[in-house]
This record gives C-alpha cells, structure tokens and sequence, in this order.
C-alpha cells in the first residue's frame, strides 16, 4: 500500500482520532452482527499499546442528520467494550464543548466513542468547518473504516486535510488483499459472483472479467444470464433492463463464464416450500429459481480446482432461507478445502454467508466492505484512501 499507516508515526502521549465504520446491523436492540468492531481491535490495542488516547468515531445507519434514538452508538460501546475487555466511554455528541472536554481530560491508555456523527447534516455534506472541529479534539487521525472509505464526508475525508493522516491496520489489509485481486493475482485466478443483480456488479464484472481464469455465476444475477441464453425463467427475479448487458458479457466472457446447470426450484420463497431440481431452461411457470442445484454445485467445485486465487461476492441462492442455502453454503465450505489458495470474500451479504456457513475465520480475508469493496474492485479511487498521507 503507497499510503502511511499507524506504524509509520509516533503515537505515544497522543490523542488520536480514529475512523471506523461500526455501522453494524442491530436487530430488536441486538447487535446480530459484531464483525465490524471485532476487526477494529488490532488497530486500538496498537494504539494504546503505544501510549495513546484513542477517540473513536463512526457513523450507524442513515439517520439523515438528526439525532434519532434508534441510531445513538450506546450498544456499540457496550460490545467494544465487551471484546476489548475495558471500559469505553461513549459520549453524547461528536462536537461541541462536552466532547471537548470529555477529550482533554483523557489519559493514555484510555477509550472514548463519540455519537453517531449522521446525527449532524455536515458529516454527509463533508462540511470543512465541522471537519475542523472533528480534527480539533486529537494529534493525529486514523482512518480504519475502509467499509466507508468510499463516502467523501467529513470523517473519512474532511478530517484528514487537519491532520496528520494515516491508515490503520484493518484498512491496510483490505487495501492489501483486495489490492492483490487487481493487481497481482496468483493464477488460476476464478471469480464467484452471485446476489440478485448484474447491474449492482457491473462495473467489477467488467474490471474482473480480462483479469480471471474462470468467472462462475450463482444467485438471481444467473437468471438474467439465462433469459438472455433463451432460456424459460418461470417466475425467476429477472432483470430485464439487463438483458442486452448479460447477452454482450455472454460474448464478452466467451468460455471464461461458467453459468449452473441446474437449479433448486421452488413455488414460493419460505422455509416450508416444497422444491425441485431442474434444469435452466425448465423452470415451469408459477416457479422460480432459488438456489443452484447439486450438479452446479460439483461443477463448481471442479472449476475451483487447483485456483491459487479466488474471490467471491454475492450469495448463490437465497441462504437466509434454509431449503435455498445449501448452494451457497456448499461452495463456501469448498473454499476452505482451497490448499494454498488465497481466498477473498466480499462484504456485505457475502460475508454474512461465510458466518453462517462457519467457514469465515479460515478464509485469508472477509471484507468488511459491501459497497466499498465493489467499488474498490471496479478500480475506482476511494476518497478516504486518497486524503491519506502517501508512504
Ligand atoms: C456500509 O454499510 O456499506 C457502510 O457503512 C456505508 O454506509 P452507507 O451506505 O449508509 O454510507
């Protein structure tokens, strides 16, 4: 990575401001998902190892510059908490003359999590004036938040004209193994992209697509593919605006895609549907497509074999439903057999797929990105990577 990171500058007796994204789902006053705050430990224990203050900042849900209960950061203080094993102070606000002090009365050693910052409309407007007083609380800032690097607000991009700027460890790794993808892949390179829409992953499709050995697609996405070929789709989640760009990605991709060639059906979507195997271009009508079937699944598998590089985004079925999980979860668990394989997850619903397969920690890395990792992957530069300072 060409940028500085928290390795390269001197923390002790400092106050810190770090930029993390704990924009964590939480579920009837649940967090049901803490991988977000776990992977920000090693950048926090670095730092307070080296003697600093950290002032942890970040953003929960889109709660459109007011401050709404809902979105206030309490919980997420009492998990870091939990995991971290110390006490984290969690402030009111993220400015103002409380947090001020709140700040100038820390000691080495010790934690602090500001409020939501979308509580106020600057922070999405990357206000300067609030950036500045962001930065007035700390010596340096770290942004570790690569899940929201691709925003330019005033915490991931204002801030850093203030401060000293440099990456912490969980952004260094993302740019690092999502770096290699595009940069130096160890060949066979093969890509798995599944989720419902061709058009959300367009722009990666296009960037991958001269970079890969094999493309294998799963997921809803393979529907539109399917109506494109001609196929009979039944009730399938199609598409349609996107059936010219499937049919040219079909030329395009030549033998590099590798479409299922069968699929789990079903009449509805729920946990006591009744479902069948079929082939693509037999789905009957009032059926849909829900998952790939079991002969997609060891083809797959076939065309896994011997990779030394994969990446995988987007769920091959729906998996949060049991009867359509098997596809997904069947591929997850190949991926671990991968040996000496670099394999990469995107974020999002992928990385909540691996969790639930229990394949996550064996996998070289899971992003913490959904929408920063796609972008990240079309090639695109990241306002919260570019504001750091360069190595
Ligand atoms: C995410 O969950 O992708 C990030 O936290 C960014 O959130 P946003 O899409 O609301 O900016």
């Amino acid at each position: 990575m060409n940028k500085r990171t928290i390795r390269d500058i001197d923390l002790k007796g400092k106050r810190v401001l770090v930029r993390v994204d704990y924009n964590v789902p939480i579920v009837e006053g649940q967090i049901t998902d803490d991988r977000r705050i776990r992977a920000t430990v090693p950048t926090i224990q670095y730092l307070l190892d080296q003697g600093a203050a950290v002032i942890l900042m970040s953003h929960l849900g889109r709660p459109k510059g007011k401050p709404t209960p809902e979105f206030k950061m309490d919980l997420v203080a009492k998990r870091l908490s939990e995991i971290l094993g110390m006490p984290v102070k969690k402030l009111d606000d993220c400015i103002g003359p409380e947090v001020e002090k709140a700040v100038k009365e820390m000691k080495p050693g010790e934690v602090i999590l500001l409020e939501n910052l979308r509580f106020h409309p600057e922070e999405e407007a990357n206000d300067p004036e609030f950036a500045r007083q962001l930065a007035s609380l700390a010596d340096i800032y770290v942004n570790d938040a690569f899940a929201t690097a691709h925003r330019a607000h005033a915490s991931t991009e204002g801030v850093a004209h203030y401060l000293p700027a440099v990456a912490g460890f969980l952004m260094e790794r993302e740019i690092r193994f999502l770096g290699l993808l595009l940069s130096e892949p160890q060949r066979p390179f093969v890509a798995i992209l599944g989720g419902a829409k061709i058009s959300d992953k367009i722009g990666v499709i296009r960037n991958l697509l001269p970079k890969v050995d094999l493309l294998l697609i799963g997921g809803g996405m393979a529907n539109t593919f399917f109506k494109a070929m001609g196929y009979e789709v039944g009730d399938s989640l199609v598409e349609d605006e996107a059936l010219g760009l499937a049919q040219e990605l079909l030329r395009e991709g030549g033998e590099k895609l590798v479409l299922p060639v069968d699929v789990v059906i079903a009449e509805r979507l729920a946990p006591d549907a009744a479902t069948r195997v079929a082939k693509p271009g037999e789905v009957p009508k009032g059926w849909r497509i829900l998952d790939i079937g079991p002969e997609t699944v060891k083809l797959f598998r076939e065309k896994l074999r011997g990779a030394r590089t994969v990446f995988w985004n987007g769920p091959l079925g729906v998996f949060e439903v049991e009867p359509f999980a098997q596809g997904t979860f069947a591929i997850a668990r190949a991926l671990v057999e991968l040996e000496g394989a670099t394999v990469v997850v995107g974020g999002g619903d992928s990385a909540a797929a691996v969790e639930a397969a229990g394949v996550a920690e064996k996998l070289t890395h899971v992003s913490t990105g959904g929408g920063a990792s796609l972008e990240f992957l079309e090639g695109r530069e990241l306002p919260g990577v570019a504001a750091l300072m360069s190595a």
